[in-house]
Order: structure tokens, then C-alpha cells, then sequence
């Protein structure tokens, strides 16, 4: 038997959400999990590339997989060990930009190899599986439920989640660089410790960023795209960040220009044609740089994962 599930990208943070905000993005990977006939023949891990220009060389295709990290942890859970199993991973999810594909490939190996086993976890479980495996919750659980979610991580490896309305005008422009930047390394440059004065910034403006969102409201959003928390420390590994920023601010019918996730894809949020006028500037700020980029206009995905 074979359970296949198809997993959305996610982009994390929008800014001041360090860690706790995220937003599906309609772009798939499909996760095949399967039992082998063959009893004895251990891991297989296989991965299907969709798309020719991402380089997915660099997953792990043994015991340090990710995906079968997740899975051995289910199987834990319902009192099982894993043996014998086969892991199919399509992936047309860009890898290493920012854009949740670690944790597409978690939850979708985690939904799949559920299903296999009879269902016994329930979504909460899954979640705080993905999570834990992932390190944070703000990629997985969109990816998991669709749509814009607010999720925390408890001090016992629960997830409390919500999901907020997103504003079908709020227009997602995806901005993917043709180079690759390790999330461990976008993390391991983050500073230890914040003063209270940074910490207050993000926390006002993360609150607004909620309030904004519940509320559709386009010009508070404007203000609260804003952090001080991680951005600033990562922007020089984001080519063309701070160009963009500078050319996007007090753009008419742009809301805002934000990291997306730990980088180097960018995402900047914009109605009606704001995102049009200014296009042809921004491809030049890549240009300039000699980076090519993949520019995508993009509708909040709202399903989240599917068991196909
Ligand atoms: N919140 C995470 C970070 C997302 O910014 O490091 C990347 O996985």
C-alpha cells in the first residue's frame, strides 16, 4: 500500500512574525510514502525533480532525511518501529530560498505514512510532530491546514494555531533568486540575545500585523511590515533586500517588502497594479546584481495539504 499527499510552500515571518506567522503559497511538492514488499530492504528515499532549475542534490537520503525523521517519530508515538519503507518526494517546491520546502517534505511524509498506519495521530499530534522536527511552527502549519495561521510552539511541543482571513486584494509577489542560503546559517547569525527596545518594536508590530489582517486593514499593514528581530541581521545575505525596500517605500499600492522566511526569496504584498509599476525597477535591482530571479504572482493557497 502507498498513501501519496500533496504539500503547499509556505512564506514565514512577514516580518515581524518571527517564527509564529506564515501563509501557504500555491506551489506543490507531493510526498509518496510506501511499504516495501521486500522485508530487509530498509530506507529508500527518491526524489523526483518537477522543475529543472533547483538543485535538490543536497537532501539527505538516508536515516538523516528529514522526512524520515518525522516519520520514525510517528511511528514512536503509536508504539512501532520503522523498517522498511519508501519515500517519493516530487518536488516542484524551489529548495533552500525561504520557501517552506522542509516543511512540505515533513508534513507531507508525516500525513502520508499517518494514513498508512490507520490514522492513529490525530492533527494535533501531526502538527507538533512537523514542529518539532521543523524547530518552529510558522512553516508547517500552514502547510498542514492552508491560508495565513499564527501558531505557537508550548513549552510541552503542543501548537496553538489559528487561522486568519487573508484579503483576497493582498496580492503575494514571490521574488526567488537563483541562489541557494541555508536556513541553518540565516539562523545561526541571528544574535543570542535582543534589547527590550527591539523586542518592543517587534511586539507592537506584530500585534498590529494581526490586527491589520483580521481586520483587512491595507494601511496598518503598511505600518507593522516592520522587525527588528531577525531582518536586519540576515539582509546582507539577501541580495538586493535593501534596495528593494528603499524603492518599495511610500510606493502607492504596495503594503509592504518582507524576507520571506530565513530567505533569500523576498515577498512583497501589493494591490491593484502596485505590484506592475514598479516591476520592471525591481528586475533591475536584480539584474544590477547579476542575479537572475524568478518573479511570481501569487494567490494565498487555502486547503493546505491533501491526501491524494
Ligand atoms: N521562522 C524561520 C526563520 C523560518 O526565520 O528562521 C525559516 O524556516
Amino acid at each position: 500500500m502507498k498513501v501519496s499527499v500533496k504539500v503547499p510552500a509556505t512564506t514565514a515571518n512577514l516580518g515581524p512574525g518571527f517564527d509564529c506567522l506564515g501563509l501557504a503559497l500555491p506551489i506543490y511538492n507531493e510526498i509518496t510514502v510506501e511499504e516495501t514488499v521486500m522485508p530487509g530492504s530498509g530506507i529508500e528515499i527518491n526524489i523526483i525533480e518537477d522543475s529543472e532549475t533547483y538543485d535538490v542534490l543536497s537532501i539527505p537520503k538516508d536515516e538523516n532525511n528529514i522526512v524520515y525523521k518525522a516519520i520514525e517519530l510517528l511511528y514512536n508515538f503509536v508504539g512501532q518501529t520503522v523498517s522498511d519503507i519508501k519515500i517519493t518526494i516530487k518536488t516542484n517546491i524551489p529548495v533552500t530560498r525561504g520557501l517552506g520546502s522542509s516543511a512540505a517534505v515533513i508534513v507531507g511524509g508525516l500525513l502520508a505514512a499517518n494514513k498508512l498506519l490507520g490514522s492513529p495521530a490525530d492533527d494535533a499530534v501531526l502538527l507538533s510532530i512537523a514542529s518539532e522536527v521543523e524547530g518552529h511552527p510558522d512553516n508547517v502549519t500552514p502547510a498542514m491546514f492552508g491560508g495565513c495561521c499564527l501558531a505557537s510552539m508550548e513549552d510541552d511541543g503542543s501548537v496553538i494555531y489559528t487561522k486568519m482571513d487573508w484579503p483576497s486584494d493582498w496580492k503575494l509577489n514571490i521574488l526567488i533568486p537563483d541562489y541557494e542560503l541555508d536556513t541553518k546559517i540565516a539562523r545561526s547569525i541571528l544574535p543570542e540575545k535582543i534589547t527590550v527596545a527591539d523586542a518592543a518594536f517587534n511586539v507592537r508590530k506584530c500585534a498590529m500585523l494581526v490586527d491589520a489582517i483580521c481586520r483587512h486593514d491595507s494601511e496598518l499593514l503598511k505600518k507593522s511590515l516592520k522587525d527588528k528581530i531577525h531582518q536586519p541581521y540576515r539582509e546582507n545575505l539577501v541580495k538586493g533586500f535593501k534596495e528593494l525596500t528603499e524603492l518599495l517605500n511610500n510606493k502607492d499600492d504596495i503594503l509592504g517588502c518582507v524576507i520571506s522566511g530565513a530567505g533569500p526569496a523576498i515577498l512583497v504584498i501589493s494591490v491593484n497594479d502596485g505590484f506592475d509599476k514598479v516591476k520592471n525597477d525591481v528586475k533591475k535591482i536584480f539584474d544590477d546584481k547579476n542575479v537572475k530571479c524568478d518573479i511570481r504572482t501569487l494567490n494565498l493557497e487555502n486547503t493546505g495539504s491533501v491526501i491524494l
